[in-house]
C-alpha cells in the first residue's frame, strides 16, 4: 500500500486522506475518516465511483476488457480449466494440484444430497412460479437444516464444510427446481458423476430411461459456469457481502444474492435478451426501429444484453460466449434464427453513434441465452444457470468478509425529507 495523500478542501479547511493502491495499480482515496474530521460524507448513488472493500479475488480493467480470477485470465481459465478447478481457485486462492482437485471433487460430490423435506417445500410452490423465486427460498431453507452454520465464528473446518455443502447442494436444488416446473419426478445425484455432468443428469435425465449427458453439452455448460463464476463487487455479490457483514449465515447471504441477481438489469438480463429477440422476430419490422427505441429517452426500452457498469470496452466474457454459441449450435446441428438476429442487432448497435459515444458493448448476457436455449433449458431457467455459475464467487467473497472481519456494511445518506416538525393529532389534520 502506498503512502500517497489526497487533499480534500472544504470551507477553508484541508483534510489529508490516504491513497490506497491495489496490486494492479488502481488507486482510491480512503475517505473512511472524512466525516470524523470534517462532518462531510461522500454521495455516490449506485456506488458508481465507490470502492466498498479491498479484495484479492477478482480483477477487472473495464477500459481494457480484462477479467482475471486470482490473477488468471478468464480466457485461459475458460479454455484450460474446468469449473471445479475454478471454484477451488476462487474459494481457496490457488489452483488445486491433482491430489487437491481429486479430494475436492470427491468432497463436493459426497455432499450433493439434500434433505428429503426440500421436496415438500418445492411442492408448495405454485406450478408456474419463477425458478429464481424457488431457488432463493430453498437456499435460505438450507439454513434451517444446518443450524450450526448460524454461528459464523466456528473453526475453519466447520466453515469449510458449510461452504462445501452450499456448493454441492446447489446442483441438486437447481435440478429439482427444473423438475418441479416440469412436473417430473426428482432425480438423485450420482457420486460417479462430476459437478456439471451430475447437474445435467438430474435435470434432463428421467427415471424411465438411461441418460448419458452429451460431452458437447457438458463442455458448454462448464465453460459458461466458469465465465460467470465471479465478477468482483457487482450487485448480487455486494448484496451477499453486505448481508454477510452482519454475520448472517452463508446460506441466507447467498439467498439474498439470488434475489439481487434475478433483476433484469443484472442476471435476469439473459432471459430478457431472448424475450427481446423473440419480440423483434415476431414484430418483423426491422432492426432500426428497436435501436431507435433504445435511444429514445422517453421510452423505457433498453437494448438488453448491452452496456455494463464497469466494461467500457468489449466484455471479455461476451467474446468467449459469442464464439461458444457458434460452436455449440454447429456441433449440435441446431440453426437458431435468433442467433442471426442477435448478430445483426450487435452490428447495428456497434456502428451507431449513440452506442459508440456511450461505450455500450454486448455483455455476458447477450449470447448466453442462445446457448442455454440450444441446450434445451427453458427461458425462465436461464438466470438459475447464472446463479449456479456465480456461486463460487459469492462463497469466496462471503468468506473474504468473514476472514477479514470486515465491518458491517452500513452506507450513509443525505436526508432530503421534511425537517423536524411537531406531531399533529388526527382530529387536527
Ligand atoms: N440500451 C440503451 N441505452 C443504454 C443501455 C442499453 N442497454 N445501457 C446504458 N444505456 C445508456 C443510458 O441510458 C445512459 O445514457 P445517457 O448518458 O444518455 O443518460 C448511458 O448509456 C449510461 O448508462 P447508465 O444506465 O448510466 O449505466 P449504468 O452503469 O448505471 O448501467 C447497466 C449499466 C448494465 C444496468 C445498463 O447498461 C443496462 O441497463 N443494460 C441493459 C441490461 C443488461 O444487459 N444487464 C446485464 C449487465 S451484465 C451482467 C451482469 O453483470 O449483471
Amino acid at each position: 500500500m502506498s503512502e500517497e495523500i489526497a487533499k480534500i478542501s472544504y470551507n477553508g479547511n484541508t483534510y489529508d486522506m490516504p491513497v490506497v493502491t491495489g496490486s494492479e495499480g488502481e488507486t482510491g482515496i480512503n475517505i473512511s475518516k472524512l466525516r470524523g474530521q470534517s462532518g462531510l460524507i461522500t454521495l455516490d448513488p449506485g456506488f458508481k465511483n465507490t470502492g466498498s472493500t479491498t479484495s484479492s479475488i477478482t480483477f477487472i480493467n473495464g477500459e481494457a476488457g480484462v477479467l482475471n480470477y486470482r490473477g488468471y485470465s478468464i480466457e485461459d481459465l475458460a479454455e484450460k480449466a474446468d469449473f471445479m478447478e475454478v471454484a477451488y481457485l476462487l474459494i481457496n486462492g490457488e489452483l488445486p494440484n491433482a491430489g487437491q482437485l481429486d479430494d475436492w471433487e470427491k468432497k463436493v460430490s459426497y455432499h450433493t444430497l439434500v434433505h428429503e423435506d426440500i421436496k415438500k417445500i418445492l411442492d408448495a410452490f405454485p406450478a408456474k412460479s419463477h425458478p429464481m423465486g424457488q431457488l432463493g427460498a430453498v437456499i435460505n431453507a438450507l439454513s434451517t437444516y444446518y443450524p450450526e452454520a448460524l454461528d459464523t465464528d466456528r473453526d475453519q473446518e466447520a466453515k469449510d464444510l458449510t461452504m462445501t455443502r452450499m456448493l454441492a447442494k446447489m446442483t441438486t436444488l437447481c435440478s429439482w427446481i427444473y423438475k418441479n416446473t416440469q412436473g417430473h419426478p426428482y432425480m438423485y445425484p450420482q457420486t460417479k458423476y462430476g459437478y456439471v455432468e451430475n447437474f445435467l443428469y438430474m435435470t434432463f435425465g428421467h427415471r424411465t430411461e438411461e441418460y448419458v449427458p452429451d460431452p458437447v453439452v457438458i463442455d458448454a455448460v462448464d465453460k459458461l459456469l466458469i465465465l460467470h463464476a465471479d465478477h468482483e463487487q457487482n450487485c448480487s455479490t455486494s448484496t451477499v457481502k453486505i448481508v454477510g457483514s452482519s454475520k448472517a449465515n452463508l446460506y441466507s447471504s447467498i439467498a439474498a444474492g439470488v434475489a439481487a441477481l434475478w433483476g433484469p438489469l443484472h442476471g435476469g438480463a439473459n432471459q430478457a435478451v431472448i424475450e427481446m429477440l423473440e419480440n423483434i422476430k415476431k414484430d418483423g419490422g426491422g432492426m432500426q426501429k428497436w435501436i431507435d427505441k433504445a435511444k429514445d429517452k422517453s421510452d423505457p426500452f433498453r437494448l438488453m444484453g448491452f452496456g455494463h457498469r464497469v466494461y467500457k470496452n468489449f466484455d471479455p466474457r461476451a467474446k468467449v460466449i459469442k464464439k461458444a454459441a457458434d460452436d455449440v449450435l454447429d456441433k449440435l446441428g441446431i440453426s437458431d434464427p435468433v442467433l442471426e438476429l442477435a448478430k445483426e442487432l450487435e452490428q447495428k448497435a456497434l456502428n451507431d453513434d449513440y452506442f459508440i459515444a456511450r461505450k455500450l458493448f454486448p455483455n455476458v448476457d447477450f449470447y448466453s441465452g442462445i446457448i442455454y436455449r440450444a441446450l434445451g433449458f427453458p427461458m425462465e431457467f436461464f438466470t438459475v444457470l447464472f446463479a449456479l455459475g456465480r456461486l463460487p464467487g459469492w462463497i469466496a467473497q462471503w468468506k473474504e468478509v468473514n476472514d477479514l472481519s470486515l465491518p458491517i456494511g452500513r452506507p450513509r445518506q443525505i436526508y432530503t425529507g421534511p425537517q423536524s416538525r411537531p406531531f399533529v393529532a388526527v382530529k387536527d389534520r
